[in-house]
């Protein structure tokens, strides 16, 4: 998959996608990122990509042109490409989201900056989305967000098992008898290693007990009651 970035600051991904999974993605060349800066399409001899608001206020908003520039650049490399706005006026991200990501050949994510941007950029792109009901400074790390989410779902990038096992995608068909339950979006089931023993929090018997059906089942169970719990409950901060 390639991933064209559109940002003022590709600084900002440096360390991130040097490290761990994602590192490991551009090592299989299960993704490739291109970087292109929104600076360079700037206009004038200060290379300026934004202006004061019409109508007045404060701050500065990006310009369209610019920003139109910038993606007539990007889909004169990469015609099929699908571009995203990251805004939090966007459709909330989720799971399912991602996977659908996933399965494309080329996404273009464009970070917002400053204090907005000209309403009219929204036209050229092919969706919006939101990482959640916050305001951020700028897109970046909301697209470092939604890369990590979609970059481990691509084949070959995470350990098989481990992916297959997910929370939110614990997709668990259930052969056992009884028990015809197909879940979807659930959260995984609690994890324990060593100590079996930590100040008197003790591991679950069952986990110890070497029968992996008792243990699947188990597993499943708490899986189920942790999604209950969480998510029609969220814990209170
Ligand atoms: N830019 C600023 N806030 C954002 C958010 N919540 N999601 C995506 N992009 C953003």
């Amino acid at each position: 998959m390639r991933i064209n970035i559109l940002t003022l600051f590709p600084e900002f991904f440096d360390t991130p996608l040097k490290t761990s999974m994602m590192h490991k993605a551009q090592r299989i060349k299960a993704v490739d990122f291109k970087f292109y800066n929104l600076r360079d399409f700037g206009i004038g001899p200060r290379y300026q990509v934004d202006d004061r608001p019409y109508g007045g206020g404060a701050g500065m908003i990006l310009r369209v042109d610019v920003v139109d520039k910038a993606i007539e650049k990007i889909k004169k490399n990469d015609p099929k490409t699908k571009i995203i706005l990251l805004t939090p006026k966007g459709q909330t991200f989720n799971q399912d989201l991602a996977q659908n990501l996933a399965i494309k050949n080329s996404l273009t994510l464009i970070c917002g900056h400053y204090e907005g941007f000209d309403e009219r950029i929204r036209d050229l792109v092919d969706a919006e989305i939101s990482i959640g009901n916050f305001v951020l400074t700028g897109g970046e790390p909301a697209t470092l967000v939604i890369i990590d989410a979609i970059t481990r779902l691509i084949p070959g990038v995470l350990d098989h098992e481990s992916a297959k096992e997910e929370s939110f995608s614990l997709k668990i068909e259930n052969s056992l008898q009884n028990c015809k339950l197909k879940i979807e979006n659930c959260l995984e089931y609690p994890h324990y290693t060593r100590p079996v023993d930590f100040n008197r929090k003790k591991v679950p018997k069952i986990l110890l007990s070497g029968n992996h059906v008792e243990v699947k089942k188990w597993r499943l169970q708490q899986a189920i009651e942790e999604t209950e719990k969480r998510k029609n409950n969220p814990p209170k901060m």
